[in-house]
């Protein structure tokens, strides 16, 4: 009966992605990318399985081998599908999937929703369907969607991915989408109704700048606004944020007797982040201490902790962080990290991380038990990407997580004039807006006119504002600050979502710090994300009196 009942409910109701039993931690596995880019071939991934199983890889959870691009002929054949590029794979995608599936792993491939792929294959962009039937045939159990060219596709990111979404149901196999987008606001347009993870990022490098910077598209305030204290809140079982995949045993800027201490660092942010866990190196050569590093079972059980938060930042002063996860278990997870290249003691107080009292600590990497800690704990003498990545706490009810934000700070909740600069921006990128001022933090002033409500930018600028399809006007004005002196021009313009799609829904044309400022008056039609782009370099202009205004 309860099964009859499911069965008409799986029939009639809209299964949200990540609803579907897939992803339920993050996902792990291997991806080709990093370490080979498109020079793979199935002589190199025969052999990456064979030591995913024997490095003990696979039995550490990183189940996923996933082909990255390059693995594709050139064209597709007379049924229009997809083929393995014949030099490479002479033996098909289906054999080399088996093969796959032979070592008890699953199978992933890369594909892209343009024309072509970042590496001018064939792209999916006009045959979804086949692909994900020749993908499912194929026995595919995870699918990397990239995103160059897509912006010739004339659709929003979340019109493609919810397309690629009913295409894979539509094949009745399970398989895990991965949505490769540089980082262009998954989280804001509702990336997890089509997809369990998406990249917060551009590409990540094997250099710790490149490392941190990527953890801060989604720890920190790089993408969004700072109120959010980072990307914590859109993810959880099913549903992802990826600051892309692991450079672990890749690095090359560290020192060779320092590289083992920033591969942890870097170990340890994703693991605490409950980032994707992909790693990219060659697992043929992987030295013992990168083995090591990435099968550490104490630090990989953080990341897949089944109650999914994504640990977030309680303390930062640019070179020391300190991140609490709150675990399912009633004890939490804390890394105190030294980014910095200055010896520095660091403290997580317990207050801070929803304890009190005297508290159990043991250490995740060494795998010891420190002791017992009254009200707080420090790391003394932590050199560069050094850091203590420890369980805090009793096993019992679990403690509280941050509050997130609630939905009246970030979306249009009700009826009449809601002022975009009340509202913190959901996704940014380039120089961050200035709220209810100039850039440059003066009063908002054109042509004589003080202006109250507005947000103040320097190009280049572009912000997404989430309006949830509760917005049915758009209303501003604009105009070129009127500190500017220099000859540069300014152009002002309002998409519909994102870059993608290239849906202006206004353009201001070229204008110079002379030109009279612009009304913009608006509809907007089930709009759910406004985007709002200042070009170019170094120019400041003003969106004034920035508001939507909802008639319902
Ligand atoms: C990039 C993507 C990389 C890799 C590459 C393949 O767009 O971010 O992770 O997949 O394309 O060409």
């Amino acid at each position: 009966m309860v099964c009859a009942v499911l069965f008409v409910m799986l029939l009639t109701t809209p299964v949200c992605a990540s609803d579907d039993g897939l992803a339920r931690t993050p996902p792990m596995g291997w991806n080709s990318w990093n370490i080979f880019q498109a020079d793979i071939d199935e002589g190199k991934i025969r052999a990456i399985a064979d030591a995913m199983v024997s490095s003990g890889m696979r039995d550490a959870g990183y189940i996923y081998l996933v082909l990255d691009d390059g693995w594709m002929a050139e064209e597709r054949d007379e049924n229009d599908r997809l083929v393995a590029d014949p030099k490479k794979f002479p033996g098909g995608m289906k054999a080399i999937g088996d093969y796959i599936h032979s070592k008890g792993l699953k199978y992933g491939i890369y594909e892209d929703r343009g024309e072509m792929t970042c590496q001018q294959l064939p792209g999916s962009f006009g045959y979804e369907q086949i692909d994900m039937d020749t993908f499912a045939d194929w026995g595919v159990d995870y699918i990397k969607m990239d995103s160059c060219f897509a912006e010739n596709n004339g659709r929003m990111s979340s019109e493609d991915y919810a397309l690629y979404r009913k295409c894979i149901e539509g094949t009745g196999r399970p398989i895990v989408l991965s949505i490769s987008d540089f980082g262009n606001g998954a989280w804001a347009w509702g990336g997890k109704e089509s997809a369990q993870l998406w990249r917060t990022s551009y590409d990540i490098h094997p250099w710790m700048d490149s490392i941190y910077a990527c953890a801060e598209t989604s720890a920190g305030n790089q993408s969004i606004h700072p109120a959010f204290n980072g990307l914590w809140q859109f993810a959880g079982p099913g549903h992802w944020n990826d600051p892309d995949m692991l450079q672990v045993g890749n690095l090359k800027d560290a020192e060779e007797e320092r590289k083992e201490v920033a591969n942890r660092a870097h170990f340890s942010l994703w693991c605490i982040l409950a980032a994707p866990l992909m790693a990219g190196n060659d697992l043929r050569t992987m030295s013992e201490s990168t083995g090591k590093v990435l099968t550490a079972p104490e630090v990989i059980a953080v990341n897949q902790d089944p109650r999914g938060i994504q640990g977030y930042k309680v303390f930062d002063d640019g070179d020391r962080e300190v991140y609490n996860k709150p675990l399912s278990d009633g004890t939490t997870a804390v890394l105190l990290l030294n980014k910095g290249d200055e010896k520095a003691d660091i403290t997580v107080s317990w207050d801070k991380i929803g304890l009190s009292g005297t508290q159990p600590v043991r250490d995740l990497w060494a795998r010891v038990d420190l002791g017992e800690f009254k009200d707080s704990f420090t790391a003394r003498g932590l050199g560069q990407h050094e850091h203590k990545m420890l369980k805090v706490g009793r096993q019992g009810p679990p403690v509280p997580a941050a509050a997130p934000v609630p939905l009246e700070k970030y979306t249009v909740t009700r009826k009449g004039e809601t002022y975009l600069s009340d509202l913190y921006y959901i996704w940014n990128a380039e120089n961050a807006p200035a709220y209810d001022a100039t850039f440059a933090g003066e009063p908002i002033r054109i042509a004589g006119r003080t202006f109250k409500k507005g947000l103040g930018c320097k190009g280049r600028s572009a912000f997404m504002f989430k309006v949830n399809g509760r917005a049915d006007r758009f209303r501003a004005v604009v105009a070129i600050d009127e500190s500017y002196e220099g000859e540069e021009k300014g152009r002002f313009r309002v998409y519909n979502e994102d870059f993608f799609a290239n849906k202006v829904l206004w353009d201001s044309g070229e204008m110079t710090k002379d030109s009279p400022a612009k009304e913009i008056d608006i509809e907007l039609k089930n709009v759910q994300i406004l985007m709002l782009v200042l070009e170019d370099d170094d120019v400041p202009g003003n969106w004034a009196d920035a508001r939507v205004i909802s008639e319902n």
